[in-house]
């Protein structure tokens, strides 16, 4: 155990860049939005300042209009594309112009309740509410209570199957010619494939164009899709910013919060597909829900927005995908035939989001499934390494070594 501490801790020293930390080493040398905030847990075990500086270094890149780009580009290299040449935005220093799951609230909670550093935290509350402002106008300006991602990588799951028909619709016409920098450094079958990546860049063109207003954004889109892993992270993140806003908000934080919450508590059932036992995606520009089954539709057991039944019916769904593979839980069905087990957000199981299905599974008494999960991913640590993510049918580590939010997750992440 000492052993696995301190391989994790050496990790995140390693790929520590001067108060943030790099995903891994070459293949990701910039700060990643939700890496650094599930990294921030893993500092936090022996290194509190470090902790705090990572999460201020973040928002270092937060925008005027209060979002929080998924990259922030500190400096220069070579080994990434696409660099902030594509991006084009006007932030210094520069980021990227999408964002990225909203956990950092919850993680800021937890470093909050962890340190009592009360003057930290109260210096980051301002910029969690207006980064969760910015998610209800930029990302819902209809108020319908769900917000929509506008680009695949603002799930964070990237190469998701969640987004395959919404991303066909997507020209592959983009100015930008692709340069893969991912398949120098890591294998292209545990990558996305060429023809994602023309569509990635040619969003990222058409926005750039739009000089990443939100309203043209979301106005001249052809991706506009209501994802579930968002939709949950926002809504826990919100029931921990309400939580800081009692000791660090101004008068009507609080009430500016729970209608955010209420809202989304009322649109959420909308998601809720009893047969396959999950909730799914929904597509605004079809206005139709997405028929898949992945591992982010069992997220809102960490958002606490299912009822004891569906819950119930969630854990009897992920023990029936345990009959079909080794290691629980696959980023996708293992029985829908674009299961593959080695391709990124496809198949791959990933700590982070094992983490979060967990726990929330613990939040309503399913302890048993919680703690095999946990232990499954201890197991996969085991045998694989920091890996990035994990084959699911053989424990293989897969994606970048050393990865640092696979280490914050082995320091952090107690047994349920
Ligand atoms: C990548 O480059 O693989 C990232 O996931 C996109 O941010």
């Amino acid at each position: 155990m000492t052993e696995l501490i301190d391989a994790a801790q050496a990790v995140l020293r390693a790929n520590d860049r001067g108060g943030y930390t790099v995903p891994t080493d070459r293949l990701y040398p910039f700060q990643w939005n939700w890496d650094s905030a599930f990294v921030a847990l893993g500092w936090a075990t022996f290194d509190e300042d470090r902790a705090w500086r990572e999460i201020e270094r973040l928002l270092e890149g937060q925008w005027d209009d209060g979002m929080v780009p998924h990259i922030v580009f500190h400096v220069p290299s070579d080994d990434y594309f696409p660099g902030p040449d594509v991006w084009g935005t006007k932030h210094r220093p520069a980021t990227s112009g999408v964002t990225q799951p909203p956990v950092l609230a919850t993680v800021v909670r937890r470093l909050f309740d962890a340190t009592g550093a009360a003057e930290r935290a109260a210096a980051l509350y301002p910029k969690l509410l207006a980064w969760h402002r910015w998610w209800a106008k930029a990302r819902d300006p209809q108020g319908t209570g769900l917000v929509a991602i506008l680009h695949p990588w603002e799930s964070g799951m990237d190469n998701s199957p969640a987004w395959d028909l919404a991303l066909a619709r997507v020209p592959m016409s983009g100015v930008t010619p692709i340069r893969r920098r991912d398949t120098r450094h890591i294998g292209a079958d545990m990558r996305p494939q060429d023809d994602e990546y023309r569509r990635y860049i040619a969003l990222v063109d058409l926005f750039r164009t739009l000089r990443w207003e939100p309203e043209a954004m979301w106005a001249h889109t052809p991706f506009k899709v209501a994802d579930v892993g968002i939709n949950a992270m926002l809504h826990r993140a919100e029931t921990d910013l309400l939580a800081l806003a009692g000791g660090f908000g101004q008068p009507g934080d609080e009430d500016e919060i729970a209608l955010r919450l209420e809202r989304r508590r009322q649109a959420m059932p909308g998601l809720w597909n009893e047969a396959a036992g999950l909730f799914e995606p929904f597509d605004l520009i079809a206005q139709a829900p997405v028929p898949v089954a992945t591992s982010a539709g069992f997220l809102p057991l960490f958002a606490g927005l299912v009822d004891t039944r569906q819950a119930r019916r969630m854990a009897a769904e992920i023990e029936r995908w345990a009959e079909a593979v080794r290691y629980l839980v696959p980023s996708l069905s293992p029985r829908d035939p674009r299961f593959d087990a080695k391709r990124y957000w496809r198949g791959p199981v990933w700590a982070i989001v094992n983490r979060m299905i967990a726990e929330g599974l613990a939040d309503y008494g399913q302890d048993a499934l919680a703690t095999r999960i946990h232990g499954h991913t201890q197991a996969l640590v085991r045998r694989g390494g920091f890996a990035e993510y994990f084959d699911p049918t053989t424990g293989e580590g897969l994606g970048g070594e050393r990865f640092s939010w696979t280490a914050a997750t082995a320091l952090s992440w107690a047994a349920p």
